[in-house]
């Protein structure tokens, strides 16, 4: 379906849970956030009906976020239930990894299609400073695991913050030489735990780009499977690629394909807009799939034109990254 500026949502981002086992800085603070009970989100059953929902208006493509996705209980189950609509043909989902390698023959199994890692530095200490968490390694397992089930493509989100992580750019970049890896540097938001976030910490993706140009030659490539904004360069010689997701510098929100669902049930038409459809309400009052369909479309005519995070840096921004789903 079109939206008011002509552009095509196809691509409905779930978060399954607020929960986390990682405290990344910039996401959430050291105690968590208030903790969604489990009447308060929506249960497996009403996602596969939504999603069902969704596919009436155009909805082909499926992001399962979080928080972590994975501590969500009986995931593969959904998983296998939205694999069974027809129109559906891209599952992912968005995770820290730290539980993926346990889970990973069953979620491939179930119908799992392919997976965004998130990962902001290799350097043991700096893993445990960022994610207030000693998680490193079974992230590290659980990329080569992703390589190894043919998870294909596997994609790492980079979030690039200055004084943190800007001295591991080349290596980053010789980890999309050296694998089939598709690691994408995201410019940090003003959005999430602000305590993290200051505007010196940004760092643009052009920067980014010379820093690694100084090494590899980067030429603009496009992937087979992605729906989301990044913009991807291959490296010649290399296996992987390099991407850059710009929402600071170059917004993408002209191209805006997404609408996002809160663990809660609320349909947002944008990451930054605090406008929300209710659907756990309306799915309470026992609506019809006719009307869950309008509750859709009426959202979708809610999206705006464009995010205004430059404006207010994160004044605007009431509800966390991990509810929303990133
Ligand atoms: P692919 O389909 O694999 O391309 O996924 P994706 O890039 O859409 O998903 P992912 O969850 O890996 O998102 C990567 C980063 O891009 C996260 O930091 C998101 O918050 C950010 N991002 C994704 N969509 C939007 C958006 O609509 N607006 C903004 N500002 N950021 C977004
Ligand atoms: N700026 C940029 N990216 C962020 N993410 C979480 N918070 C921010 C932020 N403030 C990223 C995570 C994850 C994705 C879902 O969102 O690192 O990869
Ligand atoms: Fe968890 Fe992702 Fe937030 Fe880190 S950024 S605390 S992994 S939800």
């Amino acid at each position: 379906m079109l939206d008011t500026y002509n552009r095509k949502i196809n691509y409905l981002r779930i978060s399954v849970t607020d929960r986390c086992n990682l405290r990344c800085r910039y996401c959430m603070p050291e105690e968590g956030i208030t903790k969604l009970e489990h009447d308060e989100i929506l249960s497996l059953e009403d996602i596969v009906r939504l999603v069902r929902v969704g596919a009436g208006i155009g909805i082909r493509k499926i992001r399962l976020t979080g928080g972590e996705p994975l501590i969500r209980r009986h995931i593969t189950q959904l998983i296998a239930g939205i694999r069974e609509i027809p129109e559906i043909d891209d599952i992912a989902i968005t995770t820290n990894g730290v539980l993926f390698c346990s889970m990973a023959e069953e979620l491939k199994a179930a119908g799992l299609d392919r997976v965004n890692f998130s990962l902001d530095t290799m350097v043991a200490e700096k893993f445990e400073f960022i994610t207030r968490r000693d998680h490193r390694t079974e992230v590290k397992k659980a990329i080569f695991k992703a390589l190894e089930l043919g998870l294909d493509p596997v994609k790492i989100n980079t979030v690039a913050i200055k004084g943190f992580n800007d001295d591991e750019i080349l290596a980053f970049a010789k980890l999309a030489y050296d694998f089939p890896l598709h690691i994408r540097f995201i410019e940090f938001m003003p959005i999430g735990d602000l305590l993290f976030w200051s505007q010196d910490r940004m760092i643009s993706s052009e920067q980014i780009k010379e820093r690694i140009e100084q090494r590899y030659e980067l030429t603009p490539t496009k992937l087979s499977k992605g729906s989301g904004p990044a913009v991807y360069f291959k490296l010649s010689g290399g296996q992987g690629t390099i991407g850059f997701i710009t929402p600071m510098s170059h917004k993408f929100c002209s191209e805006c394909n997404r609408l996002r669902l809160t663990a809660e049930g609320k349909l947002r038409g944008c990451l930054y807009d605090k406008r929300e459809i209710d659907l756990k309400a309306a799915l309470e009052s026992k609506s019809s799939d006719e009307d869950l369909k309008k509750l859709f479309i009426q959202a979708i005519s809610l999206k705006p034109s464009e995010h205004h995070m430059n404006e207010g840096w994160g004044k605007d921004n009431l509800r966390k990254m991990s509810q929303i789903g990133g």
